[in-house]
């Protein structure tokens, strides 16, 4: 079945830091001539898009999130030049390339703010930031980096004034009421555009307006700019991925989801939900949360993370119930003492024990649900974490490609990396790396790597409609992806002991079930089917007589 559609649609996203990826200078830290001559490793995995962690001039307080100039790269980077070459070479690998478009604020180093502070109260110089003479003014919006922020406002000595940061204090809110400020970060999509990439990572969006007496989160100007974004982009004739960072429950952030607005969210309640079934156990929360995605914008493409470059975000309350979130806090161990904000500050591997079932059942429901997979780098090796660096730097750290001296990221002295390499028990990079890994048959490098061939050999895991099917079983989740003559059934155990159930296959009964990633044959489809999952265990089927498909072309 031919299917025409936007590259990005059901696209395996791989989220990169490039400082933390790979270093081809030898001066300690990652760059774009490193990331370049990676990119075949990125192709041989199976992914299709990269999402590069902000890449331009920066004091770095916030990981790159505070921009000092929007339209140039960090030198520690590269220049345009290279970038330029850095996007032939991925897009000669088949690989599209997104870039996170920060709106919501710059750094206070940015010319902009350093204008605005020593500019006149009521100039418009000033109105290009959020000012105010008193700082209880937006009162409900909760302050979201609670480690190191009390309040949203800081008073600058210069200005005289207060100024709104959601963020940290260096990182000032942009006055989305003045158009010159609309109009500016227009340009800056513009400019990215003109440069080739297909797609943004939009930043914080819920957060560009406010209003008194809300949470300041996703208002109706707020979306009214977004689509004028959107419109940009459409004006460009190109193929483009807007995302949304929005870390709100499901309902919240479908409005990001309208036709014209943006192409895709982040379901980081999906996520919470991940993990609190693995927590418990049960799956009952994540189907419900399943279903109600599937509600709020039917057909909707929602891009599916485990972990990222921030702590895995819970919230208060208002992301997902107390009751998930306690789930997670009393179940997934390895999360206890590492909370930061409002989640835990750990990487994937690490909060799973080291338990690569667990890995291995999360991304399988990740390759096979409606939606965007994101892999974290390094998640595909199960790389470990490095508590008590500096604020989210623990799930930062170089990428581990060989044996070699700082697992190969770099070849610059230990002291000059721009983070240490991993080398804690049992997440060593002389033993958590992608050569190793290559060379073992077993490994978890080779089983994501022959996830993503099956996904593509499988197009209903990609483009079909998702149906929940009814479980008995508190543990297993069942559901079913469809394309034309394509049905493939999966069912996954989120608990650690094996569990089994009857499954009512009637509406196929009779026909040929395969399990699909090794081909093993199964009874025919019937009214009483049984299914056995060991521990962390799922399974893909087949179901039915496929045209077009080989999976016996799937190698090791
Ligand atoms: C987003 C980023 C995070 C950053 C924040 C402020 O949440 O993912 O890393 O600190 O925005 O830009
Ligand atoms: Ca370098």
């Amino acid at each position: 079945m031919l299917i025409q559609d936007s590259w990005w649609k059901g696209a395996v996203i791989y989220q990169l830091i490039p400082r933390s990826f790979a270093d081809g200078n030898g001066d300690g830290i990652g760059d774009l001539q490193g990331l370049s001559s990676r990119l075949s490793y990125l192709r041989w995995l199976g992914v299709e898009a990269i999402w590069l962690t902000p890449i331009y001039p920066s004091p770095l307080r916030d990981g790159g999130y505070d921009i000092t100039d929007f339209k140039s790269i960090h030198s520690e980077l590269g220049d345009l030049a290279g970038f330029h070459r850095f996007l032939l070479v991925a897009h000669e690998h088949g690989l599209k390339v997104i870039l996170d478009l920060v709106l919501n604020h710059t750094s206070d180093l940015h010319p902009w703010f350093q204008r605005a502070r020593w500019a006149p109260k009521g100039s418009k110089e000033r109105d290009v930031y959020v000012w105010s003479d008193d700082p209880t003014r937006y009162s409900e919006a909760p302050v979201l980096f609670r480690k190191f922020e009390s309040s949203n406002w800081e008073w600058d000595e210069v200005a005289q004034q207060y100024y709104l940061h959601r963020f940290l204090k260096h990182q000032p809110d942009l006055n989305y009421e003045n158009p010159w400020v609309q109009d500016q970060m227009l340009e800056v999509v513009e400019f990215w555009l003109g440069k080739g990439v297909d797609g943004f990572r939009l930043d914080a969006v819920p957060f560009l307006f406010e209003s008194e007496g809300t949470r300041c989160e996703g208002l109706p100007a707020t979306h009214r700019f977004l689509k004028k974004v959107r419109k940009r982009v459409d004006q460009s004739g190109r193929d483009i991925l807007l995302l949304a960072e929005a870390i709100q429950p499901v309902k919240e952030a479908a409005p990001y989801l309208v036709e014209n607005e943006l192409h895709a969210a982040f379901n980081f309640a999906l996520t919470a939900h991940l993990f609190s079934a693995i927590a418990s156990g049960k799956c009952t929360n994540l189907r419900l949360c399943l279903e109600e995605t599937k509600l709020a914008v039917p057909g909707g493409n929602w891009a599916l993370p485990l972990r990222n470059h921030d702590e895995l975000w819970l919230g208060d309350g208002y992301l997902v119930s107390q009751e998930v979130i306690e789930a997670i806090r009393s179940g997934l161990h390895q999360g206890h003492g590492h909370w930061l904000n409002w989640g835990i500050n750990r990487r994937l591997a690490p909060l799973l024990n080291g338990d690569p079932r667990a890995n291995r059942l999360l991304h399988a429901l990740l390759y096979s649900l409606p939606g965007m997979p994101c892999l974290y780098y390094g998640d595909e090796l199960g790389m470990g974490d490095w508590p008590g660096l500096r604020d989210r730097d623990p799930n930062r750290t170089p990428m581990a490609w060989t044996a070699a001296r700082n697992g190969g990221f770099s070849s610059a002295p230990e002291p000059l990396l721009v983070l240490p390499a991993i080398t804690s028990p049992g997440y060593d990079y002389r033993v958590v790396n992608v050569e190793v890994q290559k060379q073992l048959p077993r490994s978890l490098l080779n089983w994501h790597r022959r996830m993503l061939t099956c996904r593509r050999l499988l197009p209903a895991l990609r483009h079909g409609d998702c149906e929940i099917l009814e479980s008995n079983h508190p543990s297993i989740l069942v559901y079913s992806r469809s394309l034309g003559s394509m049905t493939v059934l999966i069912a996954a155990n989120v608990s650690a002991a094996g569990a089994s159930m009857r499954l009512d296959l009637s509406r196929w009964k009779g026909s040929r079930v395969r399990e699909a990633i090794w081909g093993c044959e199964y009874p025919p489809a019937d009214q009483d089917w049984f299914v056995y999952l060991a521990s962390y265990g799922f399974s893909w089927w087949l179901i039915g007589e496929v045209e077009n498909n080989d999976l016996s072309k799937v190698d090791d």
